[in-house]
């Protein structure tokens, strides 16, 4: 908890706990649907919202491979798919890219503002903030990532930079419209804390860190006007999570779930941490 600062607002409704898989460019049309299948099938764990964000080529592959009941949980939750970025236009003249309503059918999530694409393609938050827009546009669920450097977070700057991004990326989103899809159960807004030196290196943040780094976000987006002090929104932690590493996270209330990268390939991997994470939704559907 930071020094002055409210404790989290407690939700009325527990939040939803949502393991979400990017495979990043890893797979092809002829072999993520059987992965996806495999993934599915080892993780029908009731309570627990599974998303699999396979490569744009392999978007339909995976859709129809999620399709049947064989990857259903018992209390009907099946496998949810996701793109791994959108484009802020609907349409035009922007080559190689993929728009929100180009996804429809074939996606329900998209992952913005990850952080290989701030690096590799130069994302502001600006842009970013335009795909979140984009996204709510044309119902697609957004998991929004953010999170520091390491210099960021050894000078004692990563509440801060968190708190800009957070800013910059949602500044333009109207809050009544991010909230939970009561109907649909899902949130139309998740967030994924993922500190940039824990993507892909084997070093997680601590519990603790991403637990003070959630109830930050809430406080931001509170002032940005979101109801309840940010509290319906999910916020997920990302980076370096495996079946072993996830305990720690899903230990902390604030903490409401997992953006997976390397281990969401892995079916072993994804079995055990959508396991764990059932363990969170069942205690929260208890009280
Ligand atoms: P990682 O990637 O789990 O391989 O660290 C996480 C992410 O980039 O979302």
């Amino acid at each position: 908890m930071i020094p002055g600062m409210a404790p989290a607002f407690r939700p009325a409704a527990p939040r939803p706990v949502v393991i979400a898989g990017n495979w990043k460019m890893h797979t092809t049309p002829a072999d993520a649907g059987e992965l996806a299948r495999t993934i599915g099938t080892r993780t029908r764990v009731p309570g627990v919202i599974r998303v699999l964000c396979p490569p744009f080529v392999c978007l339909a592959a995976v859709r129809d491979a999620v399709a049947d009941d064989s990857v259903r949980a018992p209390d009907g939750l099946g496998v949810e798919v996701g793109a791994q970025d959108v484009h802020p236009e609907p349409a035009g003249a922007f080559t190689g890219w993929t728009s929100a309503p180009m996804l429809a059918g074939l996606a329900s999530w998209v992952i913005a503002g990850h952080s290989e694409r701030r690096r590799d393609a130069g994302e502001t938050d600006e842009l970013i903030g335009r795909k979140v827009l984009a996204a709510r546009a044309h119902d697609l669920r957004t998991i929004l990532c953010v999170g520091e450097q390491l210099e960021e977070r050894e000078a004692g700057r990563a509440l801060e930079v968190v708190d800009r991004q957070v800013r910059d990326c949602l500044g333009d989103a109207d809050p009544a419209r991010f909230g939970m899809d009561e109907g649909a159960g899902r949130p139309w807004l998740t967030i994924a804390y993922e500190p940039v030196w824990a993507i892909g290196t084997g070093r997680t943040a601590r519990g603790s860190d991403a637990a003070e780094m959630a109830d930050a976000i809430r406080a931001t987006l509170g002032a940005l006007g979101f109801p309840n002090g940010g509290a319906g929104v999910p916020i997920l932690y990302g980076g370096s999570v495996t079946a072993a590493a996830i305990a720690e996270f899903l230990a902390e209330p604030a903490i409401d779930g997992a953006l997976v990268g390397g281990a969401s390939l892995k079916a072993d991997e994804m079995a055990g941490i959508v396991a764990r994470a059932g363990l969170t939704a069942a205690a929260r559907a208890a009280t």
